[in-house]
């Protein structure tokens, strides 16, 4: 009988102990998520205009329709965080402030693992840019292009508040190729200065969480 009764002691205080544990998991996970800032990054990988490539004859149409083709990349540098994406708006602008808009593009929402690389490629017809007055003589022409989303992170089953995201990139193309000159992704940013990641007690947590819950 007694021993009956020392056994189920210990069986509650392991269940004590076990709720403990993924209370304070959970709590930090809740925590981590509700906090956390940052941690999707965009650049623009690709990014070709037909109209400057001087090679196929610098191709548009008389009301200056042209197409831009380009390939977005978007990375989840987060080691244990997901992310969901708002339909991502792209706004394309001629010159390197956002005075000439010259076409639109939208990217459909999507879910981001943790530590995930997405690549999307497309091209947009955009219009208005003065083609014929673009000198073509090896020098570079500058295009901007703009994002405006909302994201949100989550783990487990939490899930963080939407977050807004502007930011926007200076693209310069060789107007005699219509590339892109620089050979490096071109990483959209607000201007502003980042912000720490994640704190020493959150990135203690999710290792933790790591162990407890492999994805
Ligand atoms: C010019 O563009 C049109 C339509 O986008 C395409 O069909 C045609 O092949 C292009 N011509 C050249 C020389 O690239
Ligand atoms: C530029 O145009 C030429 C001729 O149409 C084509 O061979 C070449 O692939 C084009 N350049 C790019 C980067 O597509
Ligand atoms: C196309 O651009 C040229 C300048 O390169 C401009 O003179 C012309 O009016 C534009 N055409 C239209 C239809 O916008
Ligand atoms: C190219 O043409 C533009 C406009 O005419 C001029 O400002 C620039 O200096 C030229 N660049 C080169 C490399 O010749
Ligand atoms: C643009 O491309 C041409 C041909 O490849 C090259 O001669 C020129 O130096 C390039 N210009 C820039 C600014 O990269
Ligand atoms: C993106 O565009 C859609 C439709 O124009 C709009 O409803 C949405 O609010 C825009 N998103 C952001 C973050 O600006």
């Amino acid at each position: 009988m007694s021993r009956c009764y020392v056994w189920f002691i210990l069986y509650l205080l392991c269940i004590g102990i076990l709720a403990f544990v993924f209370g304070v998991v959970f709590f930090f996970s809740w925590v981590t998520v509700i906090t956390q800032k940052s941690g999707a990054s965009f650049y623009v990988q690709k990014f070709y205009v037909p109209a400057l490539n001087s090679t196929a004859g610098g191709n548009y149409t008389a009301d200056n329709t042209t197409s831009i083709s380009f390939v977005f990349n978007i990375r989840n540098t987060l080691n244990n965080i997901g992310i969901y994406y708002d339909d991502l708006n792209v706004t394309f602008s001629y010159g390197s402030d956002k005075s000439l808009e010259i076409g639109s593009y939208k990217l459909d929402g999507f879910h981001q693992h943790a530590n995930e690389n997405t690549y999307s490629g497309d091209s947009v017809a955009v219009k208005g840019v003065p083609w014929n007055t673009i000198a073509q003589n090896g020098s570079k022409v500058d295009f901007r292009v703009a994002l405006a989303t909302k994201v949100r992170y989550h783990q487990m089953f939490f899930k963080g508040k939407k977050r807004q995201v502007r930011i926007r990139a200076v693209v310069q193309v060789n107007d005699t190729t219509g590339l892109k000159i620089k050979k490096k992704s071109i990483r959209l940013t607000s201007g502003a200065t980042e912000t720490g990641r994640s704190t020493g007690a959150s990135v203690a947590f999710s290792l933790l969480i790591i162990l407890l819950f492999p994805i």
